[in-house]
């Protein structure tokens, strides 16, 4: 059983218990979900008539030490720990959220897209807004349903304002006008319910690690379905029309550490498979953090992208967007070498673009606090709202794509590129270089990408297993491409270097015949990221230069591509007529499966590499 696309961005929890106090269940309830997000943290009860509500910065053994998260009256309650996606991690951006009165409170997992219009609206309507998130329209909306339509119950007017949201949602809402029921409801953030039949409580969470080990009885809510959780038990109705669904509880034999990982054997293979939802989440970003980058780099006398790792390899992908579409040269470079190599020459005229999925790497933070001293403009890209990155940039962009649990980078690597490409294509358009044509059929594309990298997954991961039981043996990998595909290359090795433990090689395919070809030897497997770009009939005869010396050729390419195919040993597929600029997206998901299942072949733990760290701290 497969619980569909799970969002990890923050974790909710709700419970109605029948003959405990819900505070202390509702806490170790969030405990289980804190890999969900761990930035801040917060529960609200109902007792007396009145709403009970504590809430604070950091994670949730800090905010309890401090707050006794268990001293909350009453036996029903919501709760909530975040990784922040709209606001920094501060008490004030924690949830649970209020309306005006006090009298509501709700938890939030998801993005909601139109919360800046929708906050407009009720502030025009004399509502009083204290966060920077967009979770706190939902209470106030809530708020204003029950004030304009006094007939309504508290369920009526959650649905009422579900109607309003767009973009994705998993909330529970309690209120003391109806103190005896919590209201969920959802659209795509997972939500779930959890049945005790020994004590008669019920439960709803972002997913059932919260309550697995309370109850395996577990209810399974879809996309645009609202919950009424009571004494009596569970109610499920459909927001759009009202009418009720039945569905009886399904037994789920996982343990524990299954339910932490949706039944995935590694955080890492599931990560692989959540990108299609990361990547519609930054598609969801809001317009004005974008347009305000991408002037500053429309700006800029001269911009670095300066990150580590997979991160730099976001950034050499994202040179050749810059300059390809916007005619916007810019400068990949990796953290550890900036202060050595630009040190001295950068100034108030430098643009710094930083990417670190963690905003925590101290070389990355090292060059960018350089470059900083010497006046320059920083701006970065981060999956971590309020680390030290944001905090020392100009402008930030969250990368939306959730924590990410795996020491190999994979869906937050996916999410720095989707935003790199958003911000190429508004170079693209305040520049006016490439045709509007171009321009559409890239966003279009864009927005098309979470399905063509499920549809990569579903079709590549069993052929992508066996290559690696094909070629297990191998002590030696050659990575290459041409253009754009060279930064997809690199990608590509590294992840089979780090979790694999594999030596490899990594270079522009051009760079073959000054040297590295020298070691090619029979057998040898040499890795083609081959697109059909400007850069595909010399990609072939580096192809065939690799080949007629013994190389075996591994080839991603794209689907109904004979002539790689007649040339290749093996090869996986990805849809064709991606734009070039938007291509290390669909071609690196071949590239991560090939590591996750090479590791596996070595007995690796792909979750937990030798001798690496998730963020790499110290210089
Ligand atoms: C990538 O799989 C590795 N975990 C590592 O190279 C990582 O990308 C690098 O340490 C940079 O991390 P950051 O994005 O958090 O700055």
């Amino acid at each position: 059983m497969d619980i569909e696309g799970n969002k990890n961005m923050c974790g909710i929890f709700g419970c109605f218990l029948k003959n405990e106090k819900a505070a202390p269940v509702i806490h170790s309830s969030l405990k289980r979900l804190e890999y969900r997000g761990y930035d801040s943290v917060g529960i609200a009860t109902l007792f007396d008539g009145a709403v009970f509500l504590k809430k604070g910065q950091g994670n949730i053994d800090e905010v309890h030490k401090s707050l006794d998260l268990d001293d909350l009256p009453g036996n029903i309650g919501i709760g909530h720990t975040r990784w922040a996606t709209h606001g920094a991690p501060l008490q004030v951006n924690s949830h649970p959220h209020s309306d005006c009165t006090g009298k509501i409170a709700v938890v939030h997992n998801g993005i909601i897209e139109n919360f800046n219009d929708l906050k407009l609206e009720l502030q025009n309507l004399g509502h009083t807004f204290v966060s920077k998130t967009d979770t706190e329209v939902i209470s106030h909306l809530i708020e204003e349903v029950m004030k304009s339509k006094p007939s309504f119950s508290f369920a009526d007017a959650v649905q009422e304002a579900t109607k309003r949201l767009e973009g994705s949602f998993a909330i529970a809402a309690i209120s003391s006008h109806e103190p005896d029921k919590i209201i969920c409801a959802r659209n795509e953030s997972p939500l779930v319910l959890g049945i005790n039949d020994n004590t008669g409580d019920v439960y709803c969470a972002s997913d059932i690690t919260a309550f697995l080990l309370l109850t395996n009885r577990v209810v399974i809510i879809n996309n645009g379905e609202l919950v009424v959780l009571t004494a009596e038990g569970y109610l499920i109705k459909k927001i759009r029309d009202n009418s009720l669904i039945e569905r009886v509880p399904e037994i789920f034999q996982w343990t524990a550490e299954m339910a932490v990982k949706q039944g995935y054997p590694h955080f890492m293979i599931k990560e692989i498979h959540e990108q299609p939802e990361v990547l519609r989440n930054t598609l969801r970003l809001q317009d004005h953090y974008l347009d305000l980058m991408s002037t500053f780099l429309d700006r800029a006398t001269e911009i670095f992208l300066v990150a580590c790792g997979t991160s730099y390899h976001a950034c050499l992908a994202a040179s050749y967007m810059f300059s390809k579409i916007a005619f916007l040269p810019t400068y990949p470079v990796y953290a550890s070498e900036f202060i050595e190599q630009y040190g001295k020459s950068v100034n108030i005229d430098s643009t710094i673009l930083a990417v670190s999925q963690s905003g925590e790497t101290a070389d990355t933070i090292a060059a960018v606090t350089c470059a900083q001293q010497r006046a320059a403009t920083i701006l970065s890209l981060t999956n971590a709202i309020g680390s030290t990155l944001t905090r020392i940039s100009r402008v930030y962009i969250g990368t939306q794509a959730g924590p990410e649990i795996g020491v190999a980078a994979t869906k937050t690597f996916i999410s720095q590129l989707s935003v790199l490409a958003q911000l190429a294509l508004r170079l693209a358009k305040k520049r006016g270089k490439v045709s509007q044509d171009e321009i559409d059929t890239t966003e279009e594309q864009l927005d098309k990408l979470p399905e063509i990298v499920n549809s990569i997954v579903k079709t590549q991961e069993d052929k992508a297993k066996q290559i690696a039981h094909k070629y297990a043996k191998s002590n030696i990998f050659f990575f290459l491409g041409r253009g754009i595909s060279t930064a997809t290359a690199f990608e590509g090795r590294l992840k089979l270097m780090e979790i694999a433990y594999i030596p490899s090689l990594a270079f522009p395919a051009g760079e073959s015949k000054h040297g590295p070809i020298s070691l090619i030897e029979h057998g040898i497997p040499v890795v083609f990221v081959c697109q059909k770009d400007d850069t595909y009939k010399t990609a072939i005869s580096n192809i065939i230069e690799m080949k007629t010396r013994g190389a075996k050729i591994l080839a991603i390419i794209e689907e109904d591509d004979d002539e790689v195919k007649a040339l290749a040993d093996d090869y996986l597929e990805v849809p064709k007529n991606i734009p070039g600029v938007l291509s290390p997206i669909p071609f690196t998901i071949p590239l991560q499966l090939l590591a996750y299942y090479m590791a596996l072949e070595h007995n690796c733990n792909p979750d937990m590499p030798r001798n690496l760290a998730k963020s790499v701290t110290v210089k």
